[in-house]
């Protein structure tokens, strides 16, 4: 079983750095696919680039030249969801993409105009599960992990109005720019895949200087919770 483990931005994969250079690195086209074992899986490691397309690209890489049967994106976000604080995980129940919007046509905002399936992708159980629990057992800081939703759009939030209207909305728990994408290509091809967003800020008008500050530490919580993962799946 290969599992696929992608990052948007070079410090969401930095923690692997080490294991990865070990790696065989595979270029397809913008996209570098390091190949190899860590903690005894196969395991296929990737940065996406920030958006949904380079996302979504990433995951279709993955799953059609690497036959990966697990996904796991591991990264920071914005809190949506007013009792999360920096520093906070989330790991995804489900995924959807929250700037799509067809509503003059009469569809729900982030739902998928003339598709039958649901727009609020689920994460796998069995994953969702092995990445709390590891959240859980590695507890940094007295961090909060909660199971929850995340939303996505090409868009960096910053007002607080836009995050309570998320919240209201889709009762969404963080928003970021990656993860419902890989979960549209997961759920589409039968793949299970986690969401695992570490808070490194609350997507209002100081989630510039949060993000800037925070995200590295952020990012390797999410990293730290992975790598604690692993071996269970
Ligand atoms: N990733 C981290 N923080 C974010 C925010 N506020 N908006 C979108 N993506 C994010």
């Amino acid at each position: 079983m290969t599992i696929g483990i992608i990052g948007a931005m070079d410090i969401e994969l930095e923690y692997f750095q080490e294991a990865m250079t070990g790696f065989e690195k595979k270029k397809e086209g913008y996209h570098t696919f390091y190949v190899g074992s860590w903690k005894n899986e196969k395991v296929v490691m990737a940065k996406s680039g920030v958006g949904k397309v380079n996302a979504a690209m990433t995951a279709q890489k993955m799953i059609d030249l690497f036959q990966v049967e697990n996904l796991i994106f591991t990264g920071v976000a914005g809190a949506t969801n007013p009792e999360l604080e920096v520093g906070d995980v989330v790991v995804s129940t489900s995924c959807q993409h929250h700037d799509l919007d067809a509503s003059v046509l009469g569809f729900d905002r982030g739902t998928i105009p003339m598709y039958e399936g649901t727009s609020d992708f689920p994460g796998d159980s069995l994953l969702v599960e092995l990445a709390y629990q590891a959240a859980t057992t590695i507890q940094l800081n007295g961090m909060k992990v909660l199971k929850g939703k995340v939303v996505s759009g090409d868009q960096f939030i910053a007002d607080k109005k836009h995050v309570e209207w998320l919240h209201k909305h889709f009762q969404a728990d963080c928003v970021e720019m990656e993860g419902a994408a890989v979960a549209h290509v997961a759920h589409f091809h039968n793949v299970p895949f986690v969401i695992i967003r570490s808070i490194s800020d609350k997507a209002n008008g100081e989630a510039t200087e949060s993000f800037q500050t925070f995200m590295s530490k952020a990012a390797e919580t999410s990293s730290k919770i992975v790598e604690q993962m692993i071996h269970k799946i």
